[in-house]
Parts: structure tokens; C-alpha cells; sequence
């Protein structure tokens, strides 16, 4: 039975890209192993968002090949974001790699590795768009094993985006926006929740755009929001929550459903990159600064204690200092719980790559270090105010940190540590927040009265 390790670069959907590449290959009698170690086959699904991304994998790469070299014939391939922009160009330059897969092309990853390992085919290179791919992400490890088994699972809703926005990579990476149908979604779920799931978070590129072109709006519900209903429908599911969606995606249908349907977590992952006006519309994100402002009060109107985390770019071609204040001050503003911060990276191909007043790397460093510090400070303070709290959490599992204590998220998406047992394992508990750390809370769900 061959041996097989994927190491997995990027974001949540190259997670479940890599979970359904697994389960594929288990289903064809391959075995997945946690170490690269004593591996047959190893997978390196990547990411290209930023320059570092890229460069880790092919560091890994090249490490790997060296090593692989000496020792015994493995298989070693690339798949995901970096293998669908650079293709044969990866083979060129590292001569050992046997497979690279696009982003359309996951499915047909047990296929390929069977021929390369039966020596049928020397090297692979399958980069091409294939119709239908979007609905080939379904397979679920924790569906397979009992000792998987997963209270909170990742579906796949929809591929790729057509925001174009001047600094992304991913519409050339991950190509035109491509959904799957309500139906195909609902039954993957359905299934999850059979299998012991309680909380299900469906994934995309830009989710808030799924169905746009395919599903007509039904009384001034958006194709999303219908999506949203037909999950809620499903008997044993406790909890919904989705990412990455856009600003220009929450119209009132969206914003009216969160006080609509109670199992659609209060939480919200809602990526600005700039506060300030002038470079959102370089960066062609479609929306203002008053206008990304005013979604967050009409959500807080309708979920006071929504959670909010967003994505900041600083750095971008030509932001100033004045800009970049209007980001601070945005930040302020709306008080978000959590921020990822990104120093601007040029991407080959993106317009913003050749815009002019490309920034120092230390004026990126100097500005991503102050912004850090605020939102690190907010933060502290939004998780101070959850002490003394009752909240609801979902219990996932042991804590990966401390493994005899257990984690659970609050509807708000916050992680919550308390003293548990294994019994608490996908349950809904109440528990009273006694102590907030930096971005983790600690709750006992015995003290309350
Ligand atoms: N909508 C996607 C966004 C993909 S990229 C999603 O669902 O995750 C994730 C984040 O990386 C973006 O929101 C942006 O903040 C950041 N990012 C994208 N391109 C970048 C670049 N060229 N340089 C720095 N950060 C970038
Ligand atoms: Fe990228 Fe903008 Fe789409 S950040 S994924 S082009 S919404």
C-alpha cells in the first residue's frame, strides 16, 4: 500500500483541497502518513498570494529532491495555486518533480500518481481548465475513520473569482468564478451530519458571489442567501459559518439573514485591504470606505456581538502616509476583533505589479509593525470585554497546545480553552469566560450558577 504525505501551503481551501485529495487516494487503497519520512508519494499543495508562499514550497522542494535523491524513488509533485501559474516551468527548473497538478486537476491526482508509480508515465504536467471541476471537491477524510471524526467540517461551494482586484493572483490561479448547485452542496452536507458533524463552514474564493450568473434571486434573496437557507434546513446541524465573502456582497439580504436564521454564527470574516478610498480604487475593490463602514454598523444593528476579522494589505504602489492613517483610523473605527496583516507582494502578471511607486520593503516593515501593534491592541481589549460572559461554545476537541485541556469557538468565532473531557467532544456547552488572553479566552463550563 503506498505511502502518501501532503503538506499544505495557504488558506482554508487548499486545506480542503488537500482533505479531498486524501480522501481520494484512501478510497484507491492508498495510505496517508503524518511524515514525509517513510513516504512513497509526496504532495506539496501550494500557494501563491505572496511571493513567500512560493518560495517555501520550492525551498521544501528542493530539500526534498535532495534528499529523496539519495536515498529511494519517490514520487514528488506540486499541486494547487503556484502548480496551476507556473506549471512545466517547475519541472524546468526542479527536474526531479514528477507531477504538477493545477487547480482543476485535483481529482485526477490518484489517477496520475498510479501511472507514475507503475511507470506508465515519466512526468505529468496537467494544468488545463476542466468544466465540472468545481464539483469534484466532496470527499471527507473523518467520513472514512472513526478516529477522525470532526465536529466542524469545510465544504467547497465554488471556484475561483472575477473581482480582479489589481493585486491578487488568484482569478489567474484559480480562473473564472464557477459554482457548484444548491442540490450537489445540500446532499455533501447532509452527509457531513450524518457522519457527526455539527458546524459546517462553506468555502470560496468569494463566496458571497456564488450562483450569481447560474441561480436567479428569489424575493430579493441572493442565490447565497438561498444556499444559506437550504443548509439551515438540515436536521442536526448546529452552527453555519462561511468565508472568504466580499463587502459588495452584503446586501440586506445577507445582513437581514444573520438575524433570520439562528443557526448562521454571528461572525463575519469581511477582508478591507485599505481605509482608504483612494487606494481601494486602485486596488479595484469596488466598494468606499463609507460604504465598508456602513456594512458593519447595519451587521452590529441586526448582531451587536457579531465578530468581526478582516485582511489589511499595507504597502500597496503609492500608499502614503496619509493613506495608510486612514487604514489606522478605519481600524478605530469599526473595532475589529482580529486582523491578518499582509505587507503588499508584487505578483507576476497582476496590474498593481507594474504600477508605479512600488514601496521600500522597510517602509512595508515600519507601517505592517504599527498597524500590528493597534490591532493587537484592539483585540486585547474586545476579548477583555467577553470576562465574566456566558457564552455559547461549540467543543471541538483536545486543545491543540495543551492536549489535556479542550477547545471550542464561541458563535462569535472566538477560541475558548477550558478543563474538559473527551465527553464534551461535539457538544454545546455554556461556559463563564474567567480569563482572556491574546486572541484565546479561557472559560469553566462548571461555575455556572
Ligand atoms: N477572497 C480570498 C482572498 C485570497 S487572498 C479568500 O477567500 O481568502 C487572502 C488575502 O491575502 C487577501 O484578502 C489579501 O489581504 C491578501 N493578499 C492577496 N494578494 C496579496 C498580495 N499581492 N500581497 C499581499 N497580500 C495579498
Ligand atoms: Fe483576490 Fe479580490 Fe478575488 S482579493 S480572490 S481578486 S475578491
Amino acid at each position: 500500500m503506498p505511502r502518501v504525505y501532503i503538506k499544505t501551503y495557504g488558506c482554508q481551501m487548499n486545506e480542503r483541497d488537500s482533505e479531498a485529495v486524501a480522501a481520494q487516494l484512501v478510497a484507491k487503497g492508498y495510505e496517508i502518513t503524518p511524515t514525509e519520512a517513510n513516504a512513497d508519494v509526496i504532495l506539496l499543495n501550494t500557494c501563491s498570494v505572496r511571493d513567500m508562499a512560493e518560495q517555501k514550497a520550492i525551498n521544501k522542494m528542493e530539500n526534498l529532491a535532495g534528499q529523496t535523491r539519495k536515498k529511494r524513488d519517490v514520487v514528488l509533485g506540486f499541486m494547487g495555486c503556484m502548480a496551476q501559474s507556473r506549471g512545466q516551468q517547475l519541472l524546468d527548473q526542479l527536474p526531479d518533480v514528477d507531477l504538477v497538478l493545477g487547480t482543476q486537476k485535483f481529482h485526477r491526482a490518484a489517477e496520475y500518481i498510479d501511472q507514475l508509480l507503475a511507470g506508465k508515465r515519466d512526468k505529468i504536467v496537467d494544468t488545463a481548465a476542466e468544466a465540472g471541476s468545481e464539483g469534484t471537491i466532496k470527499e471527507h477524510l473523518l467520513l472514512g475513520s472513526a478516529e477522525r471524526k470532526s465536529v466542524s467540517a469545510f465544504v467547497s461551494i465554488m471556484q475561483g473569482c472575477n473581482q480582479y482586484c489589481t493585486f491578487c493572483i488568484v482569478p489567474y490561479t484559480r480562473g473564472e468564478e464557477r459554482s457548484r448547485t444548491i442540490a450537489d452542496i445540500v446532499a455533501e452536507c447532509r452527509k457531513l451530519v450524518e457522519g457527526g458533524v455539527r458546524e459546517i463552514t462553506l468555502l470560496g474564493q468569494i463566496v458571497t458571489s456564488f450562483g450569481k450568473r447560474e441561480i436567479p434571486a428569489v424575493d430579493g434573496k441572493s442565490a447565497f442567501v438561498q444556499l444559506l437557507e437550504a443548509v439551515h434546513a438540515i436536521d442536526g446541524l448546529h452552527r453555519i459559518r462561511f468565508t472568504s465573502p466580499h463587502p459588495k456582497g452584503y446586501g440586506d439580504d445577507l445582513v437581514e439573514a444573520y438575524g433570520r436564521l439562528p443557526k448562521l454564527c454571528q461572525s463575519a470574516h469581511i477582508p478591507l485591504q485599505s481605509g482608504s478610498d483612494r487606494v481601494l480604487k486602485l486596488m479595484h475593490r469596488g466598494y468606499t470606505r463609507e460604504r465598508f463602514v456602513g456594512i458593519i454598523n447595519k451587521l452590529r444593528k441586526v448582531k451587536p456581538d457579531i465578530g468581526l476579522t478582516t485582511d489589511i494589505i499595507v504597502g500597496f504602489p503609492g500608499e502614503t502616509e496619509d493613506d495608510f492613517e486612514q487604514t489606522l483610523s478605519l481600524c478605530r473605527e469599526v473595532q475589529f476583533d482580529n486582523a491578518y496583516l499582509f505587507k503588499y507582494s508584487q505578483r507576476r502578471d497582476t496590474p498593481a505589479a507594474a504600477m508605479p511607486d512600488q514601496l521600500a520593503e522597510e517602509l512595508k516593515e515600519e507601517r505592517h509593525a504599527r498597524i500590528l501593534e493597534l490591532i493587537n491592541d484592539i483585540g486585547a481589549g474586545r476579548y477583555r470585554e467577553h470576562v465574566g460572559q456566558q457564552m455559547q461554545i461549540l467543543a471541538e476537541g483536545p486543545s491543540r497546545n495543551n492536549p489535556s485541556t479542550m477547545m471550542g469557538r464561541t458563535r462569535c468565532n472566538k477560541i475558548v480553552i477550558f478543563d474538559g473531557s473527551p465527553r464534551h467532544q461535539a457538544q454545546l456547552l455554556d461556559v463563564k469566560i474567567t480569563r482572556a488572553s491574546l486572541f484565546t479566552l479561557h472559560g469553566d463550563p462548571a461555575i455556572l450558577e
